[in-house]
Formats: structure tokens, C-alpha cells, sequence
């Protein structure tokens, strides 16, 4: 068979594993030219991955808190609209100015308990909810992870996995959902020494490898507090964007100040306001917003 005709029938191939749902790269030259280079007669589409599909439980994550799609307005979504713009339009190089990885959207916060996973899930659906955004939620808090639980999923082979085997193909960890663009990345299998292995340059790799390889997607990294451990800052430098968190009211400013100073090689910084009162809301003890009072302003950089 001619390369060419080899080409034409990988293509094909890849078509219809597109059609059939399949989580294969936007970069559409390279899996040709893989499957193309790789195929002996009629085994082109051997040597690509087909992401597992899991099934969220919408109306449980509701209960949550969750604003998931298709359900009436509320204000965690109706506060998610509004936070996500910025991200979006410096993701998209659509912003003020282009950012390097801008698709790289790291949450984080000071201390532990101000949010972060919350937020993470939260920004990912509403991001996967806009028409042309598509979304993988990346749980990098690998010691304790909590993003598969908190949507009531098993744990399963994930980051860890793909930073300590190289071969591994990261299609085959990610996780297709019932939420129509948005997938899922698991922490993976749990190591003694997650900590120096999120931190190793097999990290960088992956995660540039991430960037470039889901180009037409913003990933969402849900991580550890900046203050408690060195990952976090690690991570925060291969990053296009942070959301950082924080706990209002609760949080003193001096460690917010002190996390911030851990991520300053970021361009782009943006502070939320977690759980802040709101006066004009009678009997609601939760809100977002972007921190504008008190000495904090909503963007750096
Ligand atoms: N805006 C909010 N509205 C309702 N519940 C919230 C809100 N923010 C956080 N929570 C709840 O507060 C708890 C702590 O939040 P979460 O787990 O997201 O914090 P975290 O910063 O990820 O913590 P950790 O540092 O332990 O990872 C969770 O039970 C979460 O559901
Ligand atoms: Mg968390």
C-alpha cells in the first residue's frame, strides 16, 4: 500500500474514532502521521487510545453545591459566569495580552480548607458549559486528592501515572463524562513520594506536553495549599494562570500576601473570594467574588 493511501485510510480511522467518541490529540498532523507510520495492513487504529467514559452523578453534585448544566440559574453558577471571562479570554489569547500556557489554570489558596477543589470543579463545569471551551479538570493535589470523591468517582491511573511512565499514553488515564466536554484526570496511582515526583522535571515535561497537545482546551488544576507544602509553587511556575482562593473573613491577609509572594512568576494572578458575606442576600452564608475591598486586587501582573 502507498504512504499515501496509508494516510488517507489513518485518517479515516481517526475519523471515526472521533465520531465514536474518542479522546485523541487537536494536533490533527500527528496522529496521521503516528498512525500512518505505525500501522502494519489494517491495524492503523491499534496504536491509538480510547479514553474511558464515567458517568457523573449531575443531580447528586446539585445537592453539593455544584452548578451543573442544564439546571435553573443559581448564583454559584450565576458567579462562575462571571469569574470565568478573564480566564477564558487570556486561555484563548483573546486577553489584553497573549500569556504563555494561558490554558494552564492552576487553583490554589494559602491554607488548606479555603475552597480550592470546590472551585476547581465548579470552574470546570461552568467552562465546559461555554459553546467552544473545552475543559480537562486535573486533580495535582496528589497527596490528598479529593476531586474524584467529591464527584463520587473511584479513584483510578492518573497524573502520577503518566509522571512516572513516560510510555504511558495519556488518553489512556483521562476519563470522558456524561458533561459534554469536560474530562477528567484522575491523581492517580498513590506513590510514596508523590511530592518529588510532582515537583521532577518528568512533571514539566508533562505538563508542557499538556499545553501543547490539548492546545484547544483549558486544564484546570485543582492543587495544595501554597503555605503548607512546596508542590503548589512548583507547579505554579508552569503555569499560564492562577485562581487563588481565599477564605474571606478567615484568611489572614499576611498569609495571603505570603502565598501570593510563592507565586509571583505566573503572568496572570486572579484572587477569589471564597464564602464571603453578602449583605444584600438574606440567610446565604456562601458567595464568590472577585476581591476588590481590602487591600486586595483581583489581578497581578
Ligand atoms: N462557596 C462554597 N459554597 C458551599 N460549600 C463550599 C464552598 N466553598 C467550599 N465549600 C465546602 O467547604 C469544604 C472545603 O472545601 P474544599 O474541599 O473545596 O477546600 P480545599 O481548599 O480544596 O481544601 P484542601 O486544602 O483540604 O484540599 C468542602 O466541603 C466544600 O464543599
Ligand atoms: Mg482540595
Amino acid at each position: 500500500m502507498s504512504m499515501n493511501s496509508l494516510i488517507e485510510q489513518a485518517a479515516r480511522r481517526l475519523d471515526q474514532l472521533r465520531q465514536a467518541g474518542a479522546e485523541l490529540p487537536t494536533d490533527s498532523t500527528t496522529p496521521v502521521a503516528q498512525v500512518a507510520a505505525s500501522a502494519p495492513e489494517g491495524g492503523a487504529a491499534k496504536a491509538l487510545t480510547v479514553s474511558r467514559h464515567v458517568d457523573l452523578d449531575l443531580p447528586m453534585l446539585g445537592r453539593a453545591g455544584i452548578a451543573i448544566p442544564h439546571a435553573p440559574r443559581s448564583r454559584v453558577a450565576d458567579q462562575f459566569r462571571v469569574i470565568k471571562r478573564p480566564l477564558i479570554g487570556n486561555a484563548t489569547g483573546k486577553g489584553a495580552m497573549a500569556i504563555a500556557n494561558g490554558n494552564l489554570v492552576m487553583i490554589t489558596s494559602a491554607l488548606p480548607g479555603e475552597g480550592k477543589t470546590f472551585t476547581a470543579i465548579n470552574l470546570a463545569m461552568s467552562l465546559a458549559n461555554e459553546l467552544d471551551c473545552t475543559v480537562m479538570l486535573v486533580d495535582a493535589d496528589v497527596t490528598r486528592p479529593s476531586v474524584m470523591s467529591t464527584l463520587g468517582l473511584p479513584p483510578g491511573p492518573g497524573l502520577l501515572d503518566l509522571v512516572q511512565d513516560p510510555s504511558l499514553d495519556m488518553a489512556s488515564t483521562l476519563l470522558r463524562t456524561n458533561v459534554d466536554k469536560l474530562t477528567l484526570l484522575p491523581s492517580g496511582t498513590p506513590h510514596p513520594r508523590a511530592t518529588e515526583l510532582l515537583a521532577s522535571e518528568a512533571m514539566a515535561r508533562l505538563v508542557g506536553e499538556m499545553a501543547k497537545r490539548y492546545a484547544d482546551r483549558i486544564i484546570v488544576f485543582d492543587s495544595p495549599p501554597l503555605l503548607l507544602a512546596t508542590e503548589s509553587r512548583v507547579l505554579a511556575t508552569h503555569m499560564g494562570q492562577i485562581v487563588m482562593v481565599v477564605h474571606a473573613e478567615k484568611t489572614l491577609q499576611a498569609d495571603v500576601m505570603e502565598a501570593l509572594s510563592t507565586i509571583e512568576s505566573c503572568p496572570v494572578k486572579l484572587m477569589l473570594l471564597n464564602q464571603a458575606r453578602e449583605s444584600t442576600v438574606a440567610g446565604s452564608g456562601y458567595g464568590y467574588g472577585y476581591a476588590g475591598e481590602g487591600g486586595y486586587a483581583h489581578a497581578y501582573g
